[in-house]
């Protein structure tokens, strides 16, 4: 099994476009009722993609999402259906901005070009359920990411994934991570 990891990264030259997908909606996390959906979404997106992940727990969750240092319910988005499925569920996608620390930011707005150390950010955990792939779901949710990213004066985005996940690693090609 390929067990090579990617790391990929985005100079964001201008504002990004979000292009909504019908019958979709993104939202920020509200709160901790909002964990068993996340997981659920987790599971589901990762079971089939050729290197296996471990099940998270809520206390997985909130260990490694909720204690982290760049934790904001603001970077964390879900997309989600108008209407639920036969479980109850509506939330289909998800995806988180991750801040690292202690590196460079490239190009920052507010220094007039010139760097800062104030971290980087990262694209953490960016997933949709197999039955609404290839709708431009994904796209949507990292349109947003990397909008809330150009806001803060950003202006690099960075990823690191697997190569066994190719369609991720198509996905970040297709918008522009090198
Ligand atoms: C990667 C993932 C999030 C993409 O979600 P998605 O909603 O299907 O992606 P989109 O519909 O927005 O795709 C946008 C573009 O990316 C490219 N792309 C997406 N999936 C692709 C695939 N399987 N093969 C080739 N290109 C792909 C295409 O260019 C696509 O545009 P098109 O459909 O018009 O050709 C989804 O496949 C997934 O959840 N995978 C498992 C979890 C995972 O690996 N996450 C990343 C962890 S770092």
């Amino acid at each position: 099994m390929m067990r090579t990891v990617l790391h990929l990264v985005r100079a964001l030259e201008v504002r990004p476009v979000l292009s909504p997908v019908a019958g979709i909606s993104l939202r920020n996390f509200d709160g901790p009722q909002d964990i068993d959906g996340w997981l659920d979404i987790r599971r589901r997106a990762f079971c089939d993609e050729g290197l296996p992940i471990r099940d998270w727990t809520a206390q997985d969750f909130a260990m490694e999402m909720m204690s982290k240092p760049w934790w904001s319910p603001k970077h964390l988005w879900f997309a989600e259906t108008a209407l639920p499925d036969a479980q109850g569920a509506r939330a289909i996608g998800a995806v988180a901005l991750a801040m690292r620390r202690g590196e460079r930011a490239v190009r920052d707005r507010t220094q007039a070009g010139m760097s800062e150390r104030r971290g980087v950010p990262v694209v953490h955990w960016l997933m949709v359920v197999p039955q609404w792939r290839r709708r431009g779901v994904a796209r949507w949710l990292l349109a947003a990411l990397e909008t809330a990213c150009w806001d803060a004066g950003y202006r690099q985005v960075a990823l690191e994934t697997h190569a066994a996940w190719t369609a991720a690693v198509a996905f970040y090609r297709s918008m522009g991570y090198v």
